[in-house]
């Protein structure tokens, strides 16, 4: 607690030094500071126009051409660091923000980075559920989080607090158990641990204090970062199809809100542009094919609007 007073003083500081004291500060995004974490919000702020310059290691990035400043930061640090209001907006984990227990709302999902937080236990355990838990050892990242799920269930244990190497802790000897961040399943698979029950899923999300600093410029970046993780998520599809078939083919295919139909010389058919999930656009593409459309063509969108 004493280091984020001091942080907030410094970012303070800093502040008047830049501006008259009673001008006005511009909107301030954490960013994590290291990590996968941290290039894949660079890279995705980079794609949403949000262009950046940060000097090796440095606390601070101006964004050029728009009011806003870039603080970065310890990722795990980013949801109470909000909620202090030290950053108006930030780029964190979903399970960091509910570990963290802060004030603060998820302005969006950025569809990445997905990651469930489990019980996991020896492959060998007799342990059937969480429940059976009630005064183990349990060594975690997340003990806020695990505490609150084992309460629920009328169980308490001896928490180990740990902020990483979680995954080796039963083997050392010291918890019976462990509550670890699970994505592909390969560090449970190399340690010979199971998942006992999850707790949840959670994902990279962008949050927000209610202190409504500068929401016009908040409500830019969310508009800017939409287009890019939208368009992640969709392909454009555009076929022609007998307009007998159109109703069929808009079942295969409705859009994100509706398709585009427009005539063609020929009366009998017309062509179809549509949103389409990237994971499903295989299997609309055989189904089309099968109910007559032809010329099925995806295009890959790299930004959008809708
Ligand atoms: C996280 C998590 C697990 C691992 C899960 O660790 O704590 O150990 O990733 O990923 P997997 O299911 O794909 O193997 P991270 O690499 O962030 O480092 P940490 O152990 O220091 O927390």
């Amino acid at each position: 607690m004493v280091l984020l007073v001091k942080f907030i003083h410094q970012l303070n500081t800093i502040e008047r030094r830049a501006k008259p004291l009673d001008g006005p500060r511009n909107l301030r995004i954490g960013l994590p500071s290291k990590g996968r974490l941290s290039e894949i919000a660079s890279e995705l702020l980079g794609q949403a126009g949000i262009k950046f310059r940060r000097q090796s290691r440095g606390l601070f990035a101006k964004v050029s051409g728009l009011p806003i400043d870039l603080v970065f930061l310890r990722t795990d640090d980013i949801p109470t660091l909000c909620a202090e209001g030290a950053i108006d907006m930030g780029i964190t984990g979903s399970d960091l923000v509910e570990e963290a227990g802060a004030d603060i709302a998820v302005r969006m999902k950025l569809g990445m980075g997905r990651c469930r937080l489990a019980f996991c236990v020896p492959d060998d355990s007799d342990i059937a559920n969480a429940s059976q838990l009630d005064q183990s050892r349990i060594a975690t990242s997340f003990p806020a989080v695990t505490r609150r799920y084992l309460a629920d269930r009328q169980a308490e244990a001896h928490l180990v607090a740990l902020s990483g190497s979680v995954e080796v802790m039963i083997q050392l000897g010291i918890a019976d158990a462990i509550v670890d961040l699970v994505e592909t399943g390969s560090t449970l698979a190399a340690n010979r641990l199971r998942i006992l029950e999850e707790i949840g899923s959670y994902e990279t999300v962008l949050i927000q204090n209610d202190r409504n600093h500068d929401p016009v410029t908040a409500d830019r970046v969310v508009r800017r970062l939409e287009g890019v993780v939208i368009a992640r998520d969709y392909s454009l599809l555009e076929y022609n199809v007998p307009r007998a078939k159109l109703a069929d083919a808009e079942e295969i295919t409705p859009g994100f809100n509706s398709p585009t139909v427009n005539a063609l010389e020929d009366e009998q058919w017309c062509s179809v542009r549509v949103m389409v999930k990237r994971k499903d656009i295989i299997e609309a593409m055989e189904r089309l094919e099968t109910l007559g459309a032809s010329a099925i063509i995806e295009t890959p969108i790299s930004n959008c609007r809708l």
